[in-house]
């Protein structure tokens, strides 16, 4: 029998060696997928159109903001498939969530609480008020304050960070032909927020309609940072879906 000595002691063995265990690994963690359907969930509403559809032109420049202001670096959104966290945030999160985000958001650093399904938990005037100054709603919080979310909103490039997503495969349209497949996936209302020609005009008019930050008046980086944090975990209407249609992708 070889000691486990002999193999520490030879460097070329162990090598051989940590390559095969390591090999083993891999082919037992890689070649299922290769024999799986999809990894990504399929997950259509009641109308036979997807669920999960791209952000909003409103809401991506929310997401960017919450990208630049490095909330991420704090709070993680992928609710993992244990009962402990399922019972806090709500059903845990689906690969179809995040199929749109580039980059997505899942990490791991939880110093404040996983936000993959915040969207709906709070109104929007609270998260406007806890955004400022949070400790004014939470007095324990160790979050910092973000006052300048109050500046005005810089669309002038949304136009091209959709084209960038775009190139990258979420679904924007361009063209007719764009669109129109957008409204069979999506449906028309949903396929007009996805138009890249009419985002500005979408934007804006969201923007107003949301009142997101309470200021009807002008068009703020806090609209954008709120309506995108009221969309997470929202799409997809868990209690129209039953447990099995997931299980197969897992
Ligand atoms: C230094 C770490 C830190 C950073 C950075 C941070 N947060 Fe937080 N956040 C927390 C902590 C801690 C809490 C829990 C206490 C509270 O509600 O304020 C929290 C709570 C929240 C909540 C409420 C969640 C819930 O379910 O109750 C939201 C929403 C939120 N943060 C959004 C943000 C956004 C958006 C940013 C970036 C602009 C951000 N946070 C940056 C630490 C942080």
């Amino acid at each position: 029998m070889m000691k486990h000595e002999s193999i520490e002691t030879n460097a070329a063995l162990l090598i051989v060696l940590t390559l095969a265990a390591i090999s083993i690994g891999g082919l037992v963690e890689i070649v299922p997928l290769f024999y799986i359907e999809g990894t990504v969930e399929d997950v259509k509403n009641e109308d036979g159109k997807d669920a999960v559809r791209p952000y909003t032109p409103l809401e991506q420049l929310g997401r960017d903001i919450y990208t630049r202001e490095g909330c991420y670096t704090c709070h993680s959104q992928m609710i993992r498939p244990f009962r402990d966290e399922a019972l806090r945030y709500g059903h845990y999160s689906l690969a179809a969530e995040s199929q749109y985000d580039h980059p997505f958001q899942w990490g791991s650093k939880r110093t404040g609480p996983d936000l993959a399904r915040v969207g709906g938990k709070y109104s929007s005037a609270w998260h406007t008020k806890h955004l400022m100054a949070p400790r004014s709603v939470v007095p324990e919080s160790i979050m910092p304050n973000y006052p300048w979310l109050t500046d005005k909103l810089d669309y002038t490039d949304v136009q091209g960070k959709m084209r960038a997503l775009k190139a990258v495969g979420v679904p924007y349209s361009l063209s007719k032909i764009e669109f129109e497949a957008n409204v069979e996936k999506f449906g028309e209302e949903v396929a007009k927020k996805l138009d890249i020609n009419a985002a500005e005009v979408n934007l804006k008019a969201q923007a107003k309609l949301g009142n997101y930050d309470g200021d009807p008046e002008n068009l703020t980086e806090m609209d954008a940072l709120v309506a995108y944090l009221q969309i997470l975990g929202t799409m997809i209407d868990f209690s129209k879906h039953d447990e099995a249609e997931f299980v197969k992708f897992r």
